[in-house]
């Protein structure tokens, strides 16, 4: 699902932050499970910040259950928080933790909706669906129906779609979770051509492996966000 659209008032297409692409402040978030009167609440978030320079590569980390995937689907629009704001230059690309795809369509046929979606002209997202398929070698599945890809090769079309319009920022939860080793690296020249590019990246991972890759790496505990050890702090 991608490219997100602002929910509420809270979320501002933003030319005013001038090195931040995008910030987040103070974001609040419990989910309420249950009907009365064995109503419960679990409190996820409880004042998470984050923010992203242009060019810039981030990691997010956390235990299972942390709130990753919350602060990302807040990021992103697709959640309401219950405090605090998100603001942001140009397009976000979002590639959920689990692909949302239409089983019956094919590769090219998402290709297609999503490119509409974003109002490409057909020539543009014919191009960029080429690169795509090319920097993540999976032209020869172009015709083939999402729910018969493999599970590695549905994480490609998720990406593939977040990243068809060129977003300012793309926000990857958990991306390269079904990679092969050579996609896994495959994945990492194109993080680097964007972060050239000066676009920013954040990545959401359970544990990260190499940590110099990223230029960032934030660390979600308690509900908060904090710099990781050993990497520097923006
Ligand atoms: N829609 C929901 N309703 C109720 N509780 C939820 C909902 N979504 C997530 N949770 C709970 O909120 C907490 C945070 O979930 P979240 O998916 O954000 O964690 P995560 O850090 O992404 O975990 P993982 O590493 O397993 O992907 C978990 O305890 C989860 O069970
Ligand atoms: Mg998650």
């Amino acid at each position: 699902m991608s490219p997100a659209t602002p929910v509420s008032t809270a979320y501002a297409s933003s030319t005013q932050q001038l090195q931040s692409v995008l910030t987040a402040t103070g974001i609040e978030k419990a989910y309420r499970r249950g009907v009365w009167p064995a109503r419960r609440s679990l409190t996820v978030l409880r004042g998470a910040d984050l923010s992203l320079a242009h060019g810039e590569v981030v990691g997010l980390v956390g235990e299972n259950g942390s709130g990753k995937s919350t602060l990302m689907k807040i990021l992103v629009g697709a959640l309401r928080p219950d405090a605090g704001t998100v603001s942001y230059d140009g397009r976000l690309g979002y590639c959920p933790q689990e692909p949302i795809v239409y089983e019956r369509l094919t590769c090219d046929e998402h290709f297609e909706l999503f490119g509409r979606a974003y109002g490409m002209a057909p020539e543009a997202e014919r191009r960029a669906r080429r690169a795509i398929y090319e920097s993540l070698s999976f032209e020869r599945h172009a015709a083939t129906r999402s729910d018969q890809l493999s599970g590695g090769t549905l994480s490609k079309l998720n990406l593939g779609l977040a990243l068809l319009a060129d977003p300012e920022v793309l926000l990857l939860d958990e991306p390269y979770a079904g990679f092969d080793f050579d996609t896994y690296l495959k994945f990492w020249d194109l993080v680097g051509q964007r972060r050239q590019a000066g676009r920013s990246v954040l990545i959401i991972s359970h544990f990260v492996t190499d940590e110099e890759r990223f230029d960032r790496i934030v660390q979600l505990r308690d509900g908060k966000t904090q710099p990781r050890d050993g990497k520097a702090v923006a």
